[in-house]
């Protein structure tokens, strides 16, 4: 009797789930969503520490939790993301207002231009969302003062250098300052119209680097060019976060040109990525950074991972067949891996080994870019899902 009244129950809920709209339906059971929300809720505990409009240490990885956030809120008005986020003092503001800005108006927090390019992805993002032009306004200014400082004469090997010359840590000819320009490039041509022409020009120079450098059989090749014409070394060093920003410019170079020849292109790397050849994934296409085995990541490579997520999840928005249609699946697949094998039970900290078991380093820098990876992996599920 009672199993009957469970039963009859059971179908009527799901006589009325089938009532339901598609969209409301997917949204109601939408666990990636649901687990992102939590561990948001985690990730500003690191918010405002130790500095005000931070996120626990490192400014670019700063700018990867603003991207996350952005890129959720673009489709999740739900009221415990906007408490978060919106409003004079929420995240997207209070953490602009914050920087240090040079007499241009371009940020300058360091002297990393790969660092400034992460911002000025993050404040186009946030701009998108907010309609706020003054997130756009220092976006421009800031690529504008990359374009100006970064001078073709200190990279003999071509590309942009990821510093000033006077940088200790100076990387001339820097794949990911490169490909993060021909990015952040080709999303303020589609923003500022009557600037397209120049800044699609402006993406298609870097981007033409590095299809004759870096590009190599499908798939992006090498962080560096290193030496002199015409013996510049490339080190065929396979990164997550460099196939990630370049499937992310690459999408963005075709809404900026219309050109389906990117797609092509961005189609046949991830196909490339996710064959597993490559390394940046173990033998459960689970995403594996080179780090990760031996859990000797530091604060930057330990933010690499959720950005491959980040551009496959851009792609499959674009194309949802690239890849063979296959980019949900890894990206549900790592999510459900994150939560089930690489959480701190209690306090829902994300750790840096997507396959598990939960490893985490000390250091609040260390914890913060690894939870903020996989935070950033459960978002892009989620939004697969929306
Ligand atoms: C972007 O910045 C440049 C350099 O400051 C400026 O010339 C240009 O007008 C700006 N673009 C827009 C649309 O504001």
């Amino acid at each position: 009797m009672f199993f009957n009244n469970l039963l009859t129950s059971s179908l009527l809920l799901a006589a009325t789930a089938s009532a339901l709209p598609a969209e409301v339906e997917r949204r109601a059971t939408n666990q990636y969503l649901t687990n992102s929300h939590t561990a948001i809720t985690e990730l500003q505990t690191f918010y405002n520490s130790p500095r005000p409009g931070f996120w626990s240490a490192g400014w670019w990885n700063t700018a990867n939790c603003l991207t996350l956030l952005a890129d959720l809120r673009a489709k999740d008005s739900s009221s415990f993301l906007t408490s978060i986020t919106d409003g004079p003092n929420g995240v997207f503001k209070h953490t602009l207002n914050s920087q240090n800005k040079d007499s241009t108006g371009a940020l300058a927090w360091d002297d990393f231009f790969d660092d400034q390019l992460w911002w000025v992805v993050a404040l186009v993002k946030t701009y998108d969302v907010t309609k706020d032009s003054s997130f756009l306004k220092t976006a421009n200014d800031s690529f504008n003062a990359i374009t100006l400082n970064d001078k073709p004469s200190n990279n003999p090997c071509g590309g942009l250098a990821n510093a000033y010359p006077s940088e200790k840590y100076l990387v001339k000819s820097s794949t990911i300052a490169t490909v993060l320009y021909v990015e952040a490039a080709a999303l303020l041509a589609t923003r500022y119209p009557a600037q397209k022409t120049y800044f699609i020009n402006q993406a298609k120079t870097q981007w033409s680097w590095i299809t004759q450098n870096i590009l190599i059989d499908g798939i992006m090749q090498g962080d560096a060019l290193t030496g002199n014409p015409p013996s510049c070394g490339n080190n065929h060093a396979f990164l997550t976060y460099i196939e990630g920003v370049a499937l992310q410019a690459l999408v963005a170079l075709y809404h900026a040109t219309n050109d389906a020849s990117y797609l092509t292109t961005a189609d046949t790397l991830a196909t490339k990525l996710l064959s597993g050849k490559y390394g940046m994934m173990d033998n459960n296409k689970i995403a594996l950074e080179f780090c990760d085995n031996d859990l000797s990541c530091n604060p930057d490579t330990a933010q690499f991972k959720g950005i491959m997520m980040r551009g496959l999840r851009t792609l499959r928005d674009a194309k949802p067949s690239a890849a063979g249609g296959q980019i949900k699946s890894f990206l549900t697949k790592n999510a459900d891996s994150i939560w089930a094998n690489s959480r701190q039970s209690g306090t829902n900290l994300l750790g840096q080994k997507w396959a598990g078991p939960f490893a985490l380093g000390s250091s609040q820098a260390l914890q913060l870019s690894s939870h903020s990876s996989a935070t950033m992996a459960l978002v892009e599920a989620a939004l697969a899902n929306m």
